[in-house]
Parts: C-alpha cells; sequence; structure tokens
C-alpha cells in the first residue's frame, strides 16, 4: 500500500525544509510540497513534527552468551524497544568466544534474529581467535555481506584477542575492504588490577572503575590504532569512554589514521558515582570501559558535537537484577552491560539537541547517517531521499515525558535511566514504508526485519 507523510519538516545531516514524502512498496519515490493522496493510499499527518531517518544504532547485543549467562533480549523483545525509541536498524555484535566454531555462531546469530526481528538489523562478526581456519571461514562471513569485524582486546580467554591475532585480523581486514571495530581495553592490566582491587577488600560495584582505570582504556585505543596505522587496516572504536582514550583515537586521526569512534548513551549521561550507588544498587551501573569521572562528560559531548567522536551507540545488554547478582560479593562476577536501545535517540535529542550541546544535522548524522555511511548502509539507510529506503522517524517534540521501567518494552526489570526527563518522541516509525510504531506504540509486523547484506568498503 502507498503512504503519504505530509506536512512534516524533514530534518537529515545535510538538510531541512517542509515537504510530504510519498512511499510505494517500501521506497521514498517522491518528496515535493503538496503531492496529491492517491486513492487509497494511507496518509500520516506529520504537520508540526520533523521526519528524520530512521536511526540506527550501530553497537547492540541480542543474543550473547557472556559472564555465565545471557543478555535477556530476544530479537523480538529487542526490536521493539528499538522500534518505540526510533531505531529502525540495529548491528548486532555476533560474539563467539575463543571455544566457539566460527561459522556455526555465525549461523547461529543468524537464526535467532531471522523473522523474530521487527527491525532491519546486520552484524558485526566478532573474531575471538584467528587461526589455520579462521581466513577461510572469515572471509565466506564477508562473502555473505557481513563486511564489518569486532575484535576485543579485553576479556581474557573469553572474547580476547592477542597482539599477534590483532595484527592477522586487521591483514585481512584490509585485504576484504572490511572495517574493523575494537573493545579498547588491556586485558591483562584489566586482570591483574582486578585481583589488586578485590585484594584491597573492594568486592562491591564500586571496585568495577578503579579496576579498569582510564589509562588502561587509554592504552588499548593506543595500541589498536597503532595497530592500524601499520597494516593499513580501517579500524572504529567502540564505546569509547574517557578524555585519554579520546586523545589517543584523535591522536590517530590527525596522523591520517583511519579511525572512527563511538560513544553510547550511558558514557554521555551517567558518570562512576552511579556505580558507586550503595546496597549494591551500583551493580545496575557496571559495563565495560566503566562510567567514568564526571569530569569526562562534557569532553565527550564537545567531541561529539565537532565531529572527533563519529557516531552514537548504545552497547545495549540488558541483565535483569538477579543475573547482577551473581556478582555480590565479587564485582569481577557481575554481568557487564545495561539496555538503552529504548532511551538511545530520547536522551541524545533531550541532552543533546534541547540543551544545546548538539546541532540538529550532527544529531541526525551521529544517530543515523554517520553509521549508515561507515557499514556500508548508505544511502539506502541514513537519509531522506527519492530512492531510499522509507525508514522514517515522525519526530514529535513537544512531547513530554520520563523514563521508566513500567513503560518500557525492553526486557528487563530496571531502567538505567529512571526517571529522565525526555522531551521529545518517536511518534511514528515507518519501516521499508509500513508503520511499525504509532503514538509511539509498537502497532508493527513482528518478524518484518531483514538482514541488511553488505558490501566492503575501501576507506
Ligand atoms: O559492558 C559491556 N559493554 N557489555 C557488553 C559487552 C561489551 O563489552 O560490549
Ligand atoms: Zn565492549
Ligand atoms: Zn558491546
Amino acid at each position: 500500500m502507498a503512504l503519504l507523510i505530509r506536512g512534516g519538516e524533514i530534518v537529515t545531516a545535510d538538510s531541512r525544509y517542509r515537504a510530504d514524502i510519498w512511499i510505494e512498496d517500501e521506497t521514498i519515490t517522491r518528496i515535493g510540497p503538496d503531492l496529491p493522496a492517491a486513492p487509497g493510499a494511507e496518509v500520516v499527518d506529520a504537520t508540526g513534527k520533523y521526519v528524520f531517518p530512521g536511526f540506527i544504532d550501530p553497537h547492540v547485543h541480542i543474543h550473547l552468551p557472556f559472564m555465565g549467562t545471557f543478555a535477556k533480549d530476544s530479537h523480538e523483545t529487542g526490536s521493539i524497544a528499538a522500534l518505540v525509541g526510533g531505531t529502525t536498524t540495529y548491528i548486532e555484535m555476533c560474539c563467539p568466544s575463543r571455544a566457539d566454531d566460527l561459522l556455526a555462531s555465525y549461523e547461529l546469530w543468524k537464526s535467532k534474529a531471522e523473522g523474530k526481528s521487527a527491525c532491519d538489523y546486520s552484524f558485526h562478526m566478532a573474531v575471538p581467535k584467528f587461526d589455520e581456519s579462521t581466513e577461510g571461514e572469515l572471509r565466506e562471513i564477508v562473502k555473505d555481506g557481513i563486511s564489518s569485524f569486532k575484535v576485543f582486546l579485553a576479556y581474557k580467554n573469553f572474547f580476547g584477542v592477542g597482539d599477534e591475532e590483532l595484527y592477522r585480523t586487521l591483514q585481512l581486514a584490509r585485504e576484504l575492504g572490511v572495517i574493523t571495530t575494537a573493545h579498547c581495553e588491556n586485558a591483562e592490566l584489566v586482570a591483574r588490577l582486578q585481583q589488586a582491587v578485590l585484594a584491597r577488600g573492594i568486592t562491591g560495584p564500586e571496585g568495577h572503575e578503579p579496576s579498569r582505570p582510564e589509562s588502561v582504556e587509554a592504552e588499548g585505543t593506543h595500541r589498536f590504532v597503532t595497530f592500524l596505522e601499520n597494516t593499513g587496516a580501517t579500524g572504529y572504536v567502540v564505546h569509547l569512554s574517557c578524555a585519554p582514550a579520546l586523545a589517543a583515537a584523535v591522536a590517530g586521526k590527525s596522523r591520517g589514521v583511519p579511525v572512527f569512534v563511538e560513544v553510547v548513551i550511558p558514557h554521555l549521561l551517567l558518570d562512576r558515582s552511579y556505580a558507586e550507588r550503595p546496597d549494591f544498587e551500583g551493580a545496575k551501573y557496571v559495563m565495560s570501559p566503566p562510567l567514568r569521572d564526571a569530569r569526562n562528560l562534557p569532553v565527550l559531548w564537545n567531541a561529539l558535537a565537532h565531529g572527533m567522536i563519529d557516531t552514537v551507540a548504545t552497547d545495549h545488554c540488558p541483565f535483569d537484577l538477579a543475573q547482577k547478582d551473581m556478582g555480590r560479593g565479587d564485582f569481577t562476577k557481575i554481568p557487564n552491560g545495561m539496555p538503552a536501545i529504548e532511551e538511545r535517540v530520547k536522551l541524545l535529542w533531550t541532552y543533546g539537541v534541547r540543551r544545546g550541546r548538539l546541532d540538529i544535522h550532527r544529531f541526525v548524522d551521529a544517530a543515523s547517517t554517520r553509521a549508515a555511511k561507515l557499514f556500508g548502509l548508505f544511502p539506502k539507510k541514513g537519509t531522506v531521499a527519492v530512492g531510499t529506503d522509507a525508514d522514517l522517524v515522525i519526530w514529535d517534540p513537544g512531547w513530554r515525558g520520563r523514563i521508566s521501567v513500567a513503560s518500557q518494552s525492553t526486557n528487563n526489570d530496571y531502567n538505567p535511566f529512571e526517571g529522565f526527563a525526555v522531551e521529545g518522541r518517536p511518534q511514528v516509525v515507518t519501516v521499508r514504508g509500513k508503520v511499525q510504531v504509532r503514538d509511539g506504540v509498537f502497532v508493527g509486523e513482528r518478524g518484518r526485519g531483514r538482514l541488511l547484506r553488505r558490501e566492503p568498503i575501501w576507506f
């Protein structure tokens, strides 16, 4: 069925104008003033609203076996949470451990999403080791349309790679035109410092940050950038959390190293004091890299505003309170991660655009367009233009509310942003021309989501 979006103000990463949008099947076919509605077409009135391209979250965990348990969302729940928050595409980390078979894991991750996700999706393929069979397996996965890798410099003996494996992964990535995303913390130092902090008698969640200090992330970031520089590969630092790590990435950028930087919404809005809350409440806020000293937050916002940080993602990774409890008495066993897929865009709008920290076009760029360009989705995704997928977010800037666990779609029993004010929200969300959210509520087709196969890019 055709769809007409009437009277909205279209805002992309580089333009802003009032026009109607005509959608046939899955694609935008006309944009212009006063477009007529053909008989039988569905009409959505967007008067007084912004029309943004569907937002893209380039870093989520849905199926994730990790730290002796599993992240809580399925693609059914996670994709609905994404959509009501305005995210129409996410890229999930496909994360086998060192003990797992790469191809079998890739098939498993695909099977978890197929026919289940209500929004479009793709994967970054994690490389937890590099042995005789890895190269051939990765070539197959790239041929299947997965043009990004993930490496963990953290999580020793589980997801983490050593320097030789990192080098070989990046060499292959360069040859194949694959961008490599990286969690940058020094695994050895984390393991040693965790023991040192426990030995001081600090066993609660407040021990998490001191066991992974800023210097440990700065070292990982610097090492990753150095490996990129010496292999010619293109890289993307995920969830960069602090000023020293940013300095390492920006130094690389200024030397011409093709390295891009992601910040996640928890690191922009929450500081380490949340993880220091008494009575084990801090466990809700344990993630890695950890929430940092508050002095880092304005540094991250400024870097984002000026484009030194490229994208805003979530690292969505919910664990419920019972799972967090696995680490009572030993913070190293608290499952690392928190949810944010539903809140990312609303919070970035409210605390970025509304508070004057972020220009509206940089907002669209950081939450959609830039990820589309970096990960081979542009221009089908990430903008509003004739010929693009009709993934649209009709945004009500007048809406007011608060984040609450009571109204969330994410499958979890707490919300790390509980009580945060929100000033604007997605009113209507379409995925390839189909209305999936109306009046902020999921009304769409479960399982509509499609695996997005992506071509390599040589930057
Ligand atoms: O704490 C986090 N970030 N959990 C998810 C796994 C990862 O490191 O991205
Ligand atoms: Zn990570
Ligand atoms: Zn992650």
